[in-house]
């Protein structure tokens, strides 16, 4: 299996992690592949409120690093069919007096662009990104749905396109937040129908990626034990599984939201959730790769999302602010050893 790791910001010297060679250093030494944090989006390459050129810099200033260092690189994302994942200026974008087919232009020339920039550099593409209402687990609507008449529409010609000009054996995937915390009952269910409706119609996918941004957001005081649900989840891997996809881990960290502030307990207790969480995942034999959502604490989307009610800077990543590694990062590497071997994809 291989181990990875985002990294953010784009331009040498990026304000974020991408500009700090301790943290390079860090990647360089852990990680078998690496995912740019945002440098590959849309809104990143077509920035503004108008219909400009694309800059393709920042994402070419990550995509050399990798080359030149020997790293797999998984392409995160073709369409992030949220509203802020998205460009800007496509809330305003007139789609023609064919709405459907202004709408398929413009994805078929931004997936076929993107892709065709990098060719066989990225072998494993997010074509997808969270498409899914977490409350209702119906597929959201975006300007493009609205063009094409359905979510589904968008979806399904986002991977028929990337099956179509990317190079043969290249990993499609659909990428999600869905996880094994309490109140992911209707987005399990969301993801599983648009799984198995993909299948039925024939869309080109291989797999599922599970982001895995975990929270610890409650603990039983009397028992100490975190709140997950094992039972629903693993159901959830088995039906997945069961339409012939593997698995990848693709954004892991874990939000010590709930505990307490001593630190030695709250990264002993992040730990022991990585360990279990992994060692589940790792028991399906379909997941063949693990990625953070970032090495050092300090770069992590976290520490301004959902701030702890104390306000101390949040644990999530497997290093310190002084790159020293946590209890989370032996977790990760005993799960690794734990495991049974398997053939990462692509190879
Ligand atoms: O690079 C620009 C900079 O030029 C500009 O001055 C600045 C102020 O507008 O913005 C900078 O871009 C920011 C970018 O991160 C790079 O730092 C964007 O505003 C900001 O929205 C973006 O946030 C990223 C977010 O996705 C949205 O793309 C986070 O770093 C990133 O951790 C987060 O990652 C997502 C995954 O893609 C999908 N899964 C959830 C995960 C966490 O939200």
């Amino acid at each position: 299996m291989r181990f990875g790791s985002t990294v953010g910001g784009t331009r040498f010297p990026a304000a974020g992690s991408f500009g700090d060679a301790s943290y390079r250093a860090l990647l360089l030494q852990d990680c078998g592949s690496l995912v740019p944090e945002y440098a590959l989006k849309w809104p990143s390459m077509q920035y503004g409120s108008a219909r400009q050129g694309y800059d393709f810099s920042g994402a070419d200033d990550v995509m050399s690093f990798a080359r030149d260092n020997g790293k797999a690189v998984r392409g995160h994302t073709l369409l992030w069919l949220q509203h802020d994942g998205l460009p800007g200026w496509m809330s305003t974008y007139d789609f023609g007096s064919n709405p459907r087919a202004g709408a398929e232009r413009l994805i078929i020339d931004h997936i076929t662009r993107v892709v065709g920039r990098y060719g066989s550099q990225i072998r494993s593409w997010d074509v997808v990104n969270e498409a899914i209402d977490h409350n209702t687990g119906a597929l959201i609507q975006t300007p493009l749905s609205r063009a094409m008449g359905s979510p589904e529409a968008v979806i399904d010609l986002a991977f028929r396109v990337a099956r179509s000009v990317a190079p043969a054996g290249t990993q499609l995937v659909y990428n999600d937040f869905v996880s094994w915390e309490y109140g992911h009952t209707a987005h399990r269910s969301g993801a599983l129908a648009l799984l198995r409706g993909m299948r039925q119609r024939g869309v080109p996918i291989d797999a599922l990626g599970l982001q895995s941004h975990l929270g610890i957001y409650w603990v039983d005081p009397s028992t100490g034990v975190v709140s997950r649900e094992e039972g629903p989840w693993r159901a959830f891997l088995d039906s997945v599984a069961g339409l012939g996809l593997d698995f990848l881990i693709t954004e892991f960290d874990v939000n010590d939201q709930a505990l307490a502030a001593d630190i030695g307990l709250r990264d002993a207790a992040v730990a022991e959730y990585t360990r279990a969480y992994l060692d589940l995942m790792f028991s399906y034999r379909q997941t063949r790769e693990m990625l953070v959502w970032g090495m050092v604490d300090r770069y992590s989307w976290l520490q301004t999302y959902a701030p702890r009610p104390d306000k101390a800077a949040k644990r999530p990543n497997t290093h310190d602010d002084n790159y020293a590694s946590k209890p989370m990062r032996d977790a990760i590497a005993k799960a690794f050893a734990a495991t049974s071997i398997r053939a990462a994809r692509p190879a």
